[in-house]
């Protein structure tokens, strides 16, 4: 599919987005080698997280769905996961890999798991040399998928300093630190989110953190936690700046998880001069959540802090978005990992801004963007769903139609996005992609 977006003014309202997407692949995964029944409200039914349920029912886990996002897992115990028999297809999903990669290594079964032609292409050697040094035995593509998982002899627990701030990474370890005796131990270089280490303490696991290192005590059972998960702030961070880009408008987005590992967004954009509120803080589980209130806004240009690269890690393409409409010059650095997410997101970027009239410097590893009047056009997403999402939340502003192509992939993540946005004000269409 193919969104167009015409100029248009938003006008606001209040409203939800879907569940986080972090947290509901972990509460499926993890309840699912827990003892127990866990009840999941506010799942995301995203393409994703669908991928994730479908291979552990395919390990032979029993998953109850009366609704789309309120699902019942039923908990087979550390050792319950049954030899699946055929590949385990993770779609567009990293998260998906990298975490059974960790969860698969030290099962008595064999496995393989594949993605679609964007997964293939992503590097699982930051995965694979971890889990290796544990006794994994793990084939790939020189360093990419297919992964395949063979028997190994019992996992040892490591102490691993991770080269690159990566919550997919540190949880692939932590998994697989969940079937070895002794403590694995991470070490980050700088903090990511930490939504494994509070679904597996609430799950009564021995975890610990100390400085920058998180011990995991292997070999115990987890018990089935009920989950209610929070909207994904990464996805609400959409229709925030939406408003914020709008003319005159408000939006607040309802329950949103404001886990300080994820908030980085906030504090950019706020630095930036975004009217942001957050209020109703309360806790969902082991998650804070919040209401989010963002306001039209002159947004500046600043040198955003690499310090916040890893509590934002989502949001680049939508703050590249926001600041070609800011005043002034706004400087990325540290983003390189952008380069291996869905796309080469910063790439996709500076192609597509610079197709709308934006000037737009790209380094290595970030890049400058001189905000101006934004021109329409036809941009392509590279079939990223963060990348569609972000030029669409911000056309509205532009001279005039903006088309964003190769949109399908939206529904990974933000299944619902259209109506979400148009619900808003966002005069936003859907239509078939050109020979599709
Ligand atoms: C995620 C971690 C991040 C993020 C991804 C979700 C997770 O990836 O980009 O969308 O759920 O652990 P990295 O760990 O590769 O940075």
């Amino acid at each position: 599919m193919q969104f167009k977006v015409k100029p248009s003014s938003i006008a606001g309202g209040t409203i939800t987005v879907p569940g986080d997407k972090s947290i509901s692949h972990r509460a499926l995964m993890f309840n699912a080698i827990a003892r127990g029944k866990a009840h999941i409200n506010g799942f995301l039914a995203g393409e994703d997280c669908l991928c994730t349920m479908a291979a552990l029912q395919a390990m032979g886990i029993k998953v109850e769905r009366n609704e789309p996002t309120s699902v019942i897992v039923h908990g087979n115990g550390l050792r319950g996961l049954r030899a699946p028999k055929s590949v385990l297809d993770m779609g567009n999903s990293g998260t998906a890999m990298r975490l059974f990669s960790g969860l698969l290594a030290g099962q008595d079964f064999d496995s393989v798991l594949t993605g679609d032609d964007s997964l293939s292409g992503r590097p699982m050697g930051r995965v694979i040399a971890p889990l290796s040094r544990m006794g994994a035995q793990i084939d790939s593509n020189d360093g990419k998928p297919p992964l395949q998982i063979r028997v190994a002899e019992k996992l040892t627990a490591i102490d691993f300093e991770m080269p690159v701030a990566s919550a997919q990474v540190k949880s692939a370890v932590l998994l697989a630190g969940l079937y070895c005796d002794g403590i694995t131990s991470v070490s980050e270089p700088a903090v990511t989110r930490d939504h494994t280490e509070r679904m597996l303490v609430a799950m009564g696991a021995n975890l610990k953190e100390r400085g920058n290192s998180i011990l995991l005590q292997g070999g115990a059972e987890l018990n089935a936690v009920d989950i209610d998960v929070p909207a994904d702030l990464s996805s609400a961070a959409f229709p925030l700046v939406a408003a914020i880009v709008g003319q005159s408008a408000e939006v607040t987005v309802q329950n949103v998880g404001v886990n300080p590992t994820r908030t980085g967004v906030l504090d950019i954009l706020q630095q930036m001069g975004a009217d942001i509120r957050i209020d109703n803080q309360r806790q969902a589980g082991s998650e804070p959540v919040a209401d989010i209130t963002a306001r039209s806004s002159s947004l500046k240009g600043i040198d955003v802090d690499p310090a916040q690269v890893s509590l934002a890690i989502d949001e680049f393409p939508l703050l590249f978005a926001a600041a070609a409409l800011a005043d002034g010059t706004t400087r990325f650095s540290g983003i390189a990992e952008l380069r291996v997410k869905e796309s080469d997101r910063i790439g996709a970027m500076a192609e597509g801004l610079s197709k709308l009239g934006i000037v737009v410097d790209e380094t290595e590893d970030g890049a400058a963007i001189i905000g101006g009047a934004m021109s329409g056009g036809e941009v392509a997403s590279h079939g990223d769903h963060r990348i569609a999402m972000a030029f669409a939340s911000v056309a509205s502003r532009a001279a005039s139609d903006i088309t964003v192509t190769d949109t399908d992939a939206v529904n990974t993540s933000f299944p619902g996005f259209v109506e979400c946005v148009r619900s808003i004000g966002v005069n936003i269409t859907e239509i078939e992609d050109a020979g599709s």
